[in-house]
């Protein structure tokens, strides 16, 4: 479905790594929405990834940085404006990575540094990459700002481990952001609570393919995918959604409103028989 939503808009799009990931799909819906891209990612994942083929079928320009470094995120929101000829209008933040999660590090023994730098990486990187924006004014008046987050924010799941801390704080930020940016320059800032998605960062939680199946028969629409995350980000990046600012917008078929749903019933009473 192609609107022209995004037609003449110009955004950043952080965190491509591969096909799966959700960027991949919002930087292609974006480009058939009618937007102009710049994609980053850190340098050591573009190395790894196939960034540089998104970027051809966009017709995107790319600019490693890595979401920690100031002086990555001023060179590369410079380049993006001097690539557009002018002011940014929307940027995806969808960077996650938990140091502890990856080293099989449990909750109850968690390695501090390990946690500082996953924090770092998936919740400060999206206040430095805000603050980087507005110090720059770089942003467009009713620019649009998304980050990615996930609902162990409000609840608990036993192996989402740190990350949970991680999403709070990511979520935060976008409410207090969101705040000053709305003030200043009508800027909106919001995050997307998206379902489980079988992505490398995803599948890096344990359990994950059974936590899947889980989450989709409890949302009485099922999981969303990460192309409806497309669709909802290019729906949060266009003007039809001006004054929605400071919220997390959940993307998840309704898991997060249900208590129990049917299907998950009959399956624990046949286990339980
Ligand atoms: N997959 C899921 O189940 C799920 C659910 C809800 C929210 N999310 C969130 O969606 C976002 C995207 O993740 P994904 O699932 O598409 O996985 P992904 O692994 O494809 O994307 C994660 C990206 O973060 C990038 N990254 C890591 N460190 C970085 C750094 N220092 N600087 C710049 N980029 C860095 C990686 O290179 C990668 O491109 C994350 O915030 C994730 O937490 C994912």
């Amino acid at each position: 479905m192609n609107n022209n939503l995004l037609q003449g808009k110009k955004g950043i799009v952080f965190g491509a790594l591969n096909s799966d990931s959700i960027a991949w799909k919002v930087a292609e819906q974006c480009h058939a929405q009618g937007a102009q891209l710049v994609l980053t990612n850190a340098p050591m994942a573009m190395r790894m990834g196939e960034i540089n083929a998104l970027a051809e079928k966009t017709g995107a320009l790319v600019i490693g940085a890595d979401a920690t470094s100031l002086e990555e995120l001023q060179n590369l929101i410079q380049g993006a404006m001097d690539h557009f000829g002018g002011k940014i209008d929307f940027i995806l933040h969808s960077i996650g990575m938990s140091v502890n999660v990856r080293k099989n590090r449990p909750y109850t023994d968690l390695n501090y540094d390990f946690l500082t730098k996953g924090w770092d990486v998936s919740a400060v990187s999206f206040h430095k990459v805000l603050q980087t924006a507005y110090q720059m004014d770089a942003l467009s008046q009713w620019g649009s700002v998304l980050a990615l987050s996930y609902m162990a924010a409000q609840r608990t799941f036993p192996d989402y481990n740190d990350m949970a801390e991680n999403k709070a704080y990511l979520e935060s930020v976008a409410r207090s952001f969101g705040y000053h940016y709305g003030i200043s320059k009508q800027v909106r800032v919001n995050t997307i609570s998206q379902s489980p998605t079988p992505t490398t960062a995803g599948s890096g939680v344990k359990g994950f393919n059974a936590f899947l199946s889980f989450a989709d028969k409890m949302s009485p629409l099922g999981n969303a995918t990460a192309e409806d995350c497309a669709n909802l980000c290019v729906v949060m990046f266009s003007d039809m959604t001006r004054r929605v600012t400071m919220q997390n917008l959940y993307n998840d078929g309704g898991f997060s409103n249900t208590g129990v749903s049917q299907e998950v019933l009959d399956a624990y009473m046949k286990g339980a028989e």
